[in-house]
């Protein structure tokens, strides 16, 4: 059975990765409003990612005995100057995120929860390429975000972003 300390931090948790699929589908429609297409595409991916990350942690909690909790998700924002702004409010909230990974970290230390430590590791890995995703993409726009064709190129580039592997329904 999980400890109730554990359980409540990992559902916390579903909160942040529930709020972040939020985050990312409000720049979607921002960027969507404005015409960049790609931008948006990449927005809507990285939202559903999100979805899943919720998931695999309410896998987790419902296999070691637990149970998922849905707290109500806070409003994101609506509408971002540019896109600069987008993308270093993304990487911003993906240090965030990286941070409470470390904290659920040290709850399962402090509770002893070995197996939710490991399991916890593949989060911890998984944010050193979120927090890489957005920075390059800000620094992308920072070397281009002053001509127009350099930013419908890198539109275009993020247009191809695909989700890489289905929301996982079951299992951690
Ligand atoms: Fe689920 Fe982007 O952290």
């Amino acid at each position: 059975m999980i400890d109730k300390k554990m359980e409540k931090e990992l559902n916390k948790q579903i909160n942040e990765e529930l709020f972040s699929a939020y985050l990312y589908f409000a720049m979607a429609a921002d960027f969507e409003s404005k015409n960049w297409q790609g931008m948006s595409n990449w927005m809507k991916i990285q939202a559903q990612e999100e979805m899943g990350h919720g998931l695999k942690l309410y896998n987790w909690i419902n296999e070691r005995g637990g149970k998922a909790v849905f707290e109500a998700i806070a409003k994101p924002g609506e509408t971002w100057d540019s896109a600069l702004d987008v993308f270093k409010a993304a990487y911003n909230h993906e240090q965030h995120i990286t941070s409470c990974f470390y904290d659920l970290m040290r709850t399962a230390r402090e509770v002893g929860d070995i197996a939710t430590e490991i399991f916890l590791q593949w989060f911890i890995t998984e944010q050193v390429e979120e927090e890489a995703n957005a920075s390059d993409i800000v620094e992308e726009i920072m070397k281009v975000q002053n001509s127009p064709n350099g930013m419908i190129m890198l539109d275009k580039e993020l247009g191809s972003r695909a989700l890489t592997a289905p929301i996982q329904t079951t299992g951690a």
